[in-house]
């Protein structure tokens, strides 16, 4: 039974951490100059004031500069995790002093994490910040007398915004809501470049087995795919992926890439990582045929990407080898190293993508907050993306904080671009 230090507006691991989390914290603030940029105008503008925003998104440092940013705009905030193993209890405990209501701690129950999200939908946020849709799913199923109070919500990650697409669909849908993720300053930076990098932190950091060498078997080309695969390259591993999509397949063998079908792929791979967003994209039966010392971790949102239920019932034997790496034997007495018990193995493993990618992520959510507000009461039940001019100004902040210039169109290209009668 774990100990917690509860009270009414936070259930956090150890209270006394917070010191090292404001030191985090801090640490992270160096980094992402572009989110503390928009905290300096939401500090003077208070465009969140009298609105309560509730997060369900993994209590990270990151996460805790986003949290200060939107206290800052004068938003009254109350967070829980949106996963088990992700919440860096340090965060959790400076927030918890910062008088936010937290609810979270680093291998909670699975009962403590729905208890979690409830308590935020209790507080009656009038914005929901989802990684997943979690808060969505329990407030249209649980709390839909509280719908006609939420101006709407965002969401952070692929999973999620193919779940709500589906729900808009459906006609499930009762409230507008932003999917950050398809934004470019989302989706083409922290998918690839995060996950490319905070993937092998993971694994690493999970197994310290070395790539050079090795064959990486990445399951699923999309934007995490594509930023796992460079890397391992890049760390001179041999690269399979494996795909269902023909243009992405495609996408990656002009990539240099071996593609094949996972039943090929899992006698070869010394190292497999899935990234589909789909379920069961490695099966048992692949797992059985694995070699000796196969490692395997998943980095896409939900832990069914890999049959983790199936392989302990086909398994004659699993024990924790070190934390976050279990040792599966299977009949043909071949071990598997499973990482992170099939949860995203960046966030259980490592401490998720680096302050600066996330940066880019969460102005683009404080941007989300804004547009639901400024166009409150305008907005069908639908999923959105920003408008194009927000990419801009994410990727105009995100180069002054990287101190890069660049060039800007003279009067005369700007005439011959908007023009048709000027040829060679
Ligand atoms: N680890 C992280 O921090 C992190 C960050 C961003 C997104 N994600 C999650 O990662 C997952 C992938 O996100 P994305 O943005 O790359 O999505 P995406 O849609 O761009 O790519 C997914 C790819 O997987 C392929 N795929 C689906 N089923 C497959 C199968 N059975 N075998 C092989 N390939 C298959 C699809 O064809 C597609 O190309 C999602 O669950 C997303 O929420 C995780």
């Amino acid at each position: 039974m774990e100990t917690l230090t509860e009270t009414q507006n936070y259930v956090v691991k150890d209270i006394s951490l917070a010191e090292q989390g404001r030191k985090n914290l801090a640490w992270a603030e160096l980094q992402m100059g572009g989110l503390l940029k928009v905290r300096q105008r939401l500090s003077q503008e208070k465009p969140f004031a009298g609105i309560k925003i509730g997060l369900a998104l993994h209590i990270t440092k990151e996460t805790g500069v986003l949290v200060r940013t939107m206290v800052a705009g004068g938003a009254d905030v109350a967070i829980a995790s949106c996963n088990p193993l992700s919440t860096q209890d340090d965060i959790a405990a400076a927030l918890a002093e910062e008088n936010v209501k937290v609810f979270g701690y680093k291998g909670e129950t699975d009962e403590d994490y729905y208890r979690f999200l409830e308590n935020v939908i209790k507080t009656e946020p009038n914005i929901t910040i989802d990684d997943g849709m979690d808060l969505v799913q329990i407030i249209h199923q649980k709390y839909p007398h509280l719908i006609p109070n939420i101006i709407g919500g965002a969401e952070e990650t692929t999973t999620g915004v193919i779940r709500l697409k589906a729900m808009e669909a459906d006609g499930a849908l009762k409230y507008p809501i932003v999917a950050v993720n398809d934004s470019k300053t989302k989706h083409l930076m922290d998918n690839i470049k995060g996950t490319g990098q905070s993937t092998f932190d993971g694994i690493l950091r999970a197994s310290n087995v070395i790539v050079a060498g090795k064959t990486v078997v990445v399951v699923g080309y999309g934007n995490c795919g594509k930023g796992v695969a460079k890397r391992a390259q890049g760390m001179d591993a041999n690269v399979i992926v494996t795909e269902v999509d023909h243009f992405a397949a495609l996408q990656a063998a002009m990539d240099g890439f071996r593609v094949m079908p996972m039943a090929e792929a899992c006698k070869l791979g010394d190292i497999f990582v899935t990234l589909t967003g789909n379920k069961h994209v490695i099966d048992t039966h692949h797992a059985e045929q694995m070699k000796d010392g196969a490692v395997v971790a998943n980095s896409g949102h939900f832990d069914i990407e890999i049959n983790v239920a199936g392989m302990k019932e086909r398994a004659t034997g699993v024990k924790r080898v070190r934390p976050f790496l279990d040792e599966f034997t299977m009949p043909s007495g071949n071990r598997i190293y499973l990482c992170a018990e099939g949860r995203l193995v960046n966030l259980a493993a490592a401490e998720g993508h680096p302050s600066t990618i996330m940066s880019m992520s969460f102005m683009n959510q404080c941007f989300a907050a804004e547009f639901l507000l400024k166009n409150r009461g305008q907005l069908e039940p639908k999923v959105y993306v920003l408008p194009e001019e927000k990419d801009q100004e994410v990727s105009k902040l995100q180069l002054e904080a990287m101190n890069v210039q660049i060039d800007t169109l003279t009067p005369e290209q700007i005439k011959y671009l908007n023009s048709w009668d000027e040829g060679t």
